[in-house]
């Protein structure tokens, strides 16, 4: 009988996926109605709204169609390149990583509010006129990110792939005058990797014998550098940080001692020596001041300045860092020590006027955040009155966007 009731249940598990399977195809029901979609520059996140992850996270890359050549779908010369690139990608998304149907369905798209306007236009033709999707709506990724923590106030800044982003959110509304942005993120740190590799990485061939990297090679894939710094790599912390610069000017100075080295291999024959020290600089670049002095602790604590007074404290007190880079070990600790630090500092201290700051921690895996607002936000009724329709933008010919003041007009939809 138990092996009966086995039977039983296992057919049952068999057909709810098969039924799964009908669901998303929209046959069964209305459950995966809306699509949303999380465009970065180095990974695209989509799912249906409602779930609590993504059901893909896929490399933002699409095969160039006269060289045939992976490209970034993000990087093009023209919007008609933008669009070609994105018909390709898109096609990907919904028929070999979804399995389903673009035409009864709503989309959501998560929007960076400082991303090019070029680019929201695309992805607007590209679902209505190709895909002809239900509906859609640009959500801003620092927003709805904050949805994901039920909080209405708080200072977003997302770490991805090209730049680091920041808007403070008050009360449900962004504070747009305060943005910032410095493009240090995930590629600044492969580059420095690189650069520091080069110098003073070694290699070990397959006759066992170590020599130095650079005498073998002068540049590493970034697929390679992504993994060694997503494995081997972290953040250090203030203190060791400031032995090591002072070391670097004044060898008196004794450096802190270096982590272990670690053994990297290329191929089943070559192995890369990753030096401690090399494990713990790469990421340096994240808080060093640039020639406009501008660093990711700087910026936060420029962003609060031209915040409205009274809206300040609670700012700092709801910092929210989301995007893959902040996933690096010790990333968030290390920034919050900056900040701090910067916050005694004559530059700030005297007009700020704050004197805690706290950093959210996310419940959900950071480069994710912004897509599972998205996916709450998707279920909701606001989202259905929000969208713009397919009739109203083959009508209008444009979808809304903050920058464009024709759509200041009352009573234009
Ligand atoms: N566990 C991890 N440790 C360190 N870095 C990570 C980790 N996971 C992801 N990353 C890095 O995060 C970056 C991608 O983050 P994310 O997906 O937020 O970027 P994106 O949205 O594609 O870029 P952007 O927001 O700039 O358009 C990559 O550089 C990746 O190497
Ligand atoms: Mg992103």
């Amino acid at each position: 009988y138990l092996e009966y009731l086995y039977f039983e249940i296992l057919i049952k598990e068999k057909m709810a996926s098969i039924y799964e399977g009908l669901t998303s195809l929209g046959i069964m029901n209305e459950k995966h109605i809306t699509v949303v979609f999380d465009f970065g520059y180095a990974y695209t996140k989509i799912g249906f709204a409602g779930e609590d992850s993504p059901r893909a996270i896929v490399k933002s890359e699409v095969k160039c169609r006269t060289t045939g050549q992976m490209v970034p779908v993000f990087k093009f010369e023209s919007e008609e390149q933008l669009i070609q690139q994105l018909v390709d990608f898109i096609y990907i998304l919904y028929f070999k990583k979804l399995l389903a149907n673009s035409k009864e369905r709503r989309v959501v798209i998560i929007e960076n509010i400082l991303g090019p306007s070029v680019r929201k236009n695309a992805l607007a033709t590209v679902f209505f006129r190709y895909y002809e999707v239900l509906s859609l709506l640009f959500v801003p990724s620092h927003l709805v990110a904050l949805m994901t923590l039920a909080v209405k106030t708080g200072l977003v800044l997302d770490i991805g792939y090209e730049e680091a982003t920041l808007l403070p959110v008050y009360e449900g509304v962004p504070i747009l005058n305060a943005w910032q942005a410095v493009p240090t993120a995930g590629k600044a740190i492969h580059n420095s990797l690189n650069d520091l590799l080069l110098d003073r990485g070694f290699y070990i061939n397959d006759d066992g014998k170590e020599e130095r990297l650079s005498s073998v090679k002068k540049e590493i894939p970034e697929y390679v550098l992504e993994d060694m710094k997503v494995r081997c790599c972290f953040v250090s912390t203030l203190e060791r940080s400031k032995k090591l610069q002072s070391n670097k000017y004044d060898r008196s100075i004794e450096p802190p001692p270096p982590p272990q080295p670690v053994h990297y291999p290329l191929s089943s024959e070559s192995v890369l020596i990753l030096p401690g020290t090399v494990r713990e600089m790469a990421s340096e670049v994240l808080f060093e001041m640039d020639e406009d002095d501008l660093s990711l602790a700087s910026i936060i604590l420029t962003s609060i300045l031209k915040c409205p007074v009274d809206t300040r404290k609670d700012l700092a007190n709801n910092i929210f860092i989301i995007g893959g880079t902040t996933k690096m070990k010790g990333l968030k600790s290390r920034l919050l020590s900056e900040i701090r630090h910067l916050a005694t500092q004559p530059a700030f201290s005297e007009k700020l006027k704050v004197d805690s700051f706290k950093i959210h921690n996310s419940l959900v895996q950071e480069n994710c955040a912004a897509w599972l607002g998205g996916s709450f936000l998707g279920c909701t009724e606001s989202a259905l009155d929000r969208s713009v329709s397919i009739e109203s933008y083959l009508k209008n010919g444009a979808v809304p966007d903050w920058s464009n003041l024709s759509f200041n007009v009352k009573g234009r939809q």
